[in-house]
């Protein structure tokens, strides 16, 4: 899928796949560095995070391993309230393990201090992030990012694994969405 196969409801392409690919192969270099060969278990958030997923983890050169979490949190709309329900856990057990989350997008930092919380819990060697995007709400919550692909507005996104009402994750850009698309 591709821009013109959702004609007018893109308002702009605000990063190209091209500018995604580069700045992961560049995180991709941060990650090998820090763990100096030490085997990494990416932690993918689902369903937003499996398009970095995909390729963070073919750039990372360090033996991974790739386990999935699907959290559900309750809120209003496109705003996160910080209570989150797991629907899907780990399938591996993380104690001992260097685990790395890798996630789409950190808005209000509220999930994912929630994850971390959790995650924490069950004792892993370590407990990195890295994420695609990162809005300035996140600045909020004492949520440390370690990898950061891009600093973006305070806008709704769509693409690259980030849906509105479930569409548009599979555009291979991060843009935003025409005003119509809302019903506006
Ligand atoms: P947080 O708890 O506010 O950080 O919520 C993060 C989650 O909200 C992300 O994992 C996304 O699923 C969703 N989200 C936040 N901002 C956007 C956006 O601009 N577009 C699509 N989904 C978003
Ligand atoms: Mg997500």
């Amino acid at each position: 899928m591709d821009a013109k196969d959702v004609g007018g409801d893109l308002e702009k392409i605000l990063i190209t796949a091209e500018q995604i690919d580069a700045r992961l192969t560049e995180l991709a270099a941060e990650i090998d560095e820090y763990y100096q060969g030490e085997e990494i278990l990416l932690v993918g958030v689902l369903n937003g995070a499996v398009m970095a997923m995909a390729d963070l983890s073919r750039k990372i050169h360090t033996s991974t391993r790739m386990d999935w979490m699907a959290v559900s949190s309750y809120g209003s709309g496109t705003k996160s309230s910080g209570v989150v329900r797991i629907l899907k856990d780990l399938a591996s057990d993380i104690h001992d393990v260097n685990v790395l989350i890798v996630e789409d997008i950190i808005d209000s930092g509220l999930t994912l201090s929630w994850l971390l919380a959790n995650l924490r819990s069950r004792e892993p060697k370590s407990l990195r992030i890295a994420t695609v995007l990162r809005k300035p709400d996140a600045a909020k919550v004492e949520v440390e990012v370690d990898h950061v692909g891009f600093d973006i507005a305070n806008e709704f996104v769509v693409g690259y694994g980030l849906d509105y009402a479930g569409r548009y994750r599979s555009l291979p850009f991060v843009g935003t969405l025409a005003p119509h698309v809302y019903g506006a």
